[in-house]
């Protein structure tokens, strides 16, 4: 079997639904402005994808100012945050503490690489910050995914060279930056998201160590 010296998992829709927050946020925003927006386009276009890039996808070649697009992200973030400030342990994924325990019982390390400028907030509300031995966010990186760089980050924080890690995505964004850091992909969702995923899972829930490495 297969062994990784670090697993590195990115955060919204992978260890938590996060992912339906931030459509939520997204679309209350689109709501305020008049823009069409639904689930399906949420999917294609900004599931795992940067705060910015998918401002410009919602927008959809409207002309807004640089201010205005400030006021737009300042303000998606606000209804992000009043979502997700209720989040309990409760919406950790099914299994996933037990999952964590038993990689690291087997000397793998973990650490988290996501995108999220929420990412803390986030890990503190579900009490998961002393799972991981490394932590990579929207605050650690330039270029966020598909970019490698935040993958590479986390692997660094870990002290585990990247063609001795395993990335675990529920984005195809994602998936393209955990290849090109030169690490395994694990993806979660439907097998038809991901066009380089070593593995594809249909969710993180209810898995075991040699469910993810088999
Ligand atoms: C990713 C999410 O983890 O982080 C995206 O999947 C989100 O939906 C991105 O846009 C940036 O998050 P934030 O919290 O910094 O706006
Ligand atoms: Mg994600």
């Amino acid at each position: 079997m297969y062994k990784p010296q670090a697993i590195i998992f990115d955060l919204d829709g992978v260890l938590t639904d996060t992912s339906e927050y931030h459509y939520q946020a997204w679309k209350h925003l689109a709501d305020d402005e008049g823009i069409s927006f639904t689930h399906e386009e949420n999917d294609a276009h900004l599931r795992g994808v940067g705060r910015r890039e998918s401002l410009t996808y919602l927008l959809k070649g409207r002309a807004v100012s640089a201010t205005q697009q400030t006021e737009m992200m300042e303000r998606k973030n606000r209804y992000y945050n009043d979502l997700i400030k209720q989040m309990t342990p409760n919406e950790i994924i099914d299994g996933g503490i037990q999952l964590l325990q038993e990689i690291r019982a087997a000397g793998i390390k973990t650490a988290i690489a996501s995108a999220s400028k929420n990412c803390m907030i986030v890990l503190e509300l579900l009490d998961l910050v002393r799972y991981f031995d490394g932590i990579a966010d929207g605050y650690s990186v330039v270029h966020g995914k598909p970019a490698p760089d935040v993958f590479v980050y986390a692997a660094g924080t870990v002290r585990v060279p990247v063609s001795a890690c395993l990335g675990v995505e529920d984005a195809d964004a994602g998936i393209e930056a955990i290849k090109a850091a030169g690490m395994i992909a694990l993806g979660i969702g439907p097998r038809e998201r991901f066009q380089q995923a070593d593995k594809v899972l249909p969710t993180l829930a209810r898995q075991h160590l040699q469910d993810i490495l088999d």
